[in-house]
């Protein structure tokens, strides 16, 4: 991997934003931090004085705990605003939440939105750096870019030296699925060739020409010889139609098992962001199945991630 440090940006809002050098950049920055969280003392004094506001308009427990922890580990203070119990619940709109906590002076406000584009309308309007953590079907650019992490870790293993031919296949619920979306885009800049896989009701329209991937609507199909599988949450709660017979069919035909499994690379890795839904999109065997499944080096990955994130937004550089 280059070594890199470039970054400019006073938000992060989605990897389309993102050239390949500040993917890089973050990433080289994040493998330093990975240190941090296996030592005996997990903290650094490097945000000492920065302030960092979460605000979660929709649940989470990877992405909220791992930016508190991120931010403490770095001797941030952060807080964690529960909008179930905020004046959010009295009416108050989303900007004028953030224009009243705008004046409190936080450094970053990391937030998360059931809409698509809330978080850039926000950076457009109020002065706070604004962290995108995951907008609607839009952009989830944090989990992309751990994804990024996680992968890079098991490119040698994989026999890749680079992203450069690497075959991704994203699989399952695509139409609901912003960590598809940023994926997508990340390993794209990165030079990886993306697989959507699913049915054509879990699909957007003209998905090839807008993300540059192929579209199979076969499992078997779409993650022959890929190295590796990133499996998605079936999004049911997104679901307002009829996109599907029933879970049980769901899983008959897209759910991932070892039979299907053994159709990818034989040292694929298996992805998937979490929350699983165990019997649905994935077998447990699979998910348990450490020879391929780097679920939970994903979420250690998230951590450190973050912490690169915050660390480039609070401009301790200079
Ligand atoms: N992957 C992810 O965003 O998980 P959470 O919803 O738990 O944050």
């Amino acid at each position: 991997m280059l070594k890199s440090q470039i970054w400019n940006r006073k938000h992060l809002l989605g990897m389309a934003d993102l050239s390949r050098e500040e993917i890089i950049s973050i990433l080289d920055t994040a493998a330093s931090f990975r240190e941090v969280n296996r030592r005996d003392i997990k903290k650094v004094p490097t945000l000492r004085g920065k302030t960092v506001i979460n605000l979660f308009y929709e649940n989470s427990t990877r992405t909220r705990t791992s930016f508190e922890l991120a931010g403490k580990r770095m001797s941030a203070d952060v807080i964690n605003m529960s909008v179930a119990s905020s004046s959010v619940k009295k009416g108050e709109t989303l900007i004028d939440t953030l224009a009243n906590l705008e004046a409190m002076n936080p450094d970053v406000v990391v937030v998360r939105h059931s809409e698509s584009g809330a978080q850039e309308f926000l950076a457009k309007n109020l002065d706070a750096a604004i962290i995108n953590a995951g907008d609607g079907s839009h952009e989830h650019p944090t989990q992309a870019l751990l994804d990024l992490l996680t992968i890079d870790n098991h490119l040698a293993l994989m026999g890749w030296e680079s992203f450069e031919g690497l075959t991704v296949a994203i699989c399952g619920d695509v139409l609901h699925s912003r960590v598809a979306r940023s994926n997508a885009i990340g390993l794209s800049t990165m030079g990886a060739n993306v697989r959507f896989v699913g049915p054509p009701t879990l699909m957007p329209a003209q998905v090839e020409e807008a993300f540059g991937v192929r579209v199979f609507h076969r499992m078997e199909e779409g993650i022959k010889d890929a190295d590796v599988v990133m499996m998605l949450r079936l999004q049911q709660e997104r679901m307002l139609g009829a996109f599907l017979p029933s879970v049980r069919e769901y899983y008959e035909f897209w759910g991932l098992n070892h039979d299907r499994l053994a159709l990818a690379a034989p040292k694929a890795i298996v992805m998937h962001p979490g929350p699983m839904n165990r019997g649905v999109e994935i077998t447990s065997k699979v998910a348990d199945d450490l020879s391929h499944s780097v679920i939970l080096e994903q979420v250690a990955n998230g951590l450190a991630i973050r912490m690169a994130v915050l660390y480039r937004l609070c401009g301790v550089e200079g």
